[in-house]
């Protein structure tokens, strides 16, 4: 056979033996294959898969590249990866922040579970792998997300026109209530106020072209939950737990609310989950092994990975330096940037798959 018998379709039966292990279909089917060109002996196309955080990425191209390459009459095979992050699925039209394709609450069911050091490192991770970030911090409480970051110049508000440019730090976009409360005051919170500061945060902020906007929710099941889950449509919440069996069960009240607001759970970020012995390497499971595990098999919720619990993932926060990039080696940057890979597929699966999600009107 001779090179110029080679047509598209052989090269794209070819690749439908590469299935996607998140969305189980093959790569054609979904549509990532995109402008084969052949040229005599030379094949070329791309792959746009869902999400710069993909881990067979780099699978997917040895894969391409062998199996074009054992096509009869094929000299040169080039595989370009390239990604698109697919906006929510929501029927509901996303006016407030209409640049924003995907906003995942992070949640948890009580105070202290790590749920901040969890979102600035995801976030970080994301960005540090292409995509486009936001970080919103509505935890009006306990502000941390401007600490932990290491920010210290808050946003530029245009009053004139009701625009707030958020700053940016380590490659994210940050909006905080804590960059509008002096240090120390404290406010007491009403209903009305909180539904307008997020209002404010969604509407005014100029977040512009964003992947991902992740949104650090204060504890437990309030106002805040409420109004973002009634003002846009969010592609899915993220819930963080320590091991234990009573934050397990105040996890799942988060899961409940989350659920009869037809939010989609995108699952189960197990925080402190076990120590590493820096001296032997030990595992030492402190709160006892595997809650979070068990806990989303019996909700039917993806288990999205664990966070050792180590000192070093304090002391950077405290720094402002998130260990992501204080060191990026350790295990702990490790842990983080898998918990990031796994969320971002739960994001693909929900905007691939039929049901978006649902935007709520009272
Ligand atoms: N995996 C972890 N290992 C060690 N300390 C952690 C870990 N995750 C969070 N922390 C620490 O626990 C405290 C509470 O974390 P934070 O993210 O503020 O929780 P939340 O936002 O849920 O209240 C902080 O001092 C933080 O540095
Ligand atoms: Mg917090």
């Amino acid at each position: 056979m001779t090179s110029n018998t080679l047509t598209e379709s052989d090269v794209l039966n070819a690749l439908r033996n590469i299935e996607d292990p998140d969305l189980h279909q093959d790569i054609v089917s979904l549509g990532f294959v995109k402008n084969v060109r052949i040229d005599g002996g030379k094949v070329s196309f791309v792959i746009e898969m869902t999400t710069p955080a993909c881990p067979v990425r780099e699978k997917f191209q040895t894969e391409a590249t062998r199996l074009v390459g054992q096509l009869p009459g094929v000299a040169a095979v080039d595989v370009q990866m390239t990604s698109q992050v697919r906006p929510s699925r929501a029927e509901t039209k996303n006016d407030l922040i209409p640049g924003v394709r995907n906003v995942v609450p992070v949640a948890s069911g009580k105070g202290g579970v790590g749920k901040s050091t969890v979102s600035a490192n995801l976030a970080i991770a994301l960005a540090g792998m292409g995509a486009k970030v936001g970080l919103m911090d509505a935890d009006i409480y306990g502000p941390s997300i401007p600490m932990i970051l290491g920010v210290k110049d808050g946003p530029e508000v245009i009053e004139s026109d009701r625009r707030i440019i958020p700053p940016e730090a380590h490659g994210i976009k940050v909006i905080s209530m804590g960059f509008f409360l002096e240090e120390g005051q404290a406010i007491i919170w009403r209903g009305p106020m909180l539904i307008q500061m997020i209002q404010q945060f969604l509407g005014d902020v100029q977040w512009g072209e964003l992947d991902y906007l992740l949104v650090d929710l204060p504890p437990g099941t309030g106002d805040i939950q409420l109004s973002l889950c009634q003002k846009i449509p969010l592609t899915g919440a993220v819930i963080v737990s320590t091991p234990q069996d009573v934050a397990l069960k105040v996890a799942q009240k988060a899961i409940d609310l989350f659920r009869t607001l037809k939010c989609p759970i995108l699952g189960i970020i197990e925080n402190m989950s076990h120590f590493i012995c820096r001296h032997c390497g030990e595992r030492e499971e402190v709160f006892g092994n595997g809650g979070a595990r068990r806990a989303a098999a019996d909700l039917d919720i993806p288990f999205l990975g664990e966070i050792p619990l180590a000192t070093e993932i304090r002391t950077a926060s405290d720094l402002g330096r998130p260990i992501l990039l204080e060191d990026p080696e350790s295990p702990y940057a490790k842990a983080f940037r898998r918990v990031a890979e796994d969320m971002a597929a739960q994001i693909s699966v929900q905007n691939m798959s039929g049901a978006g999600p649902v935007k709520i009107t009272f």
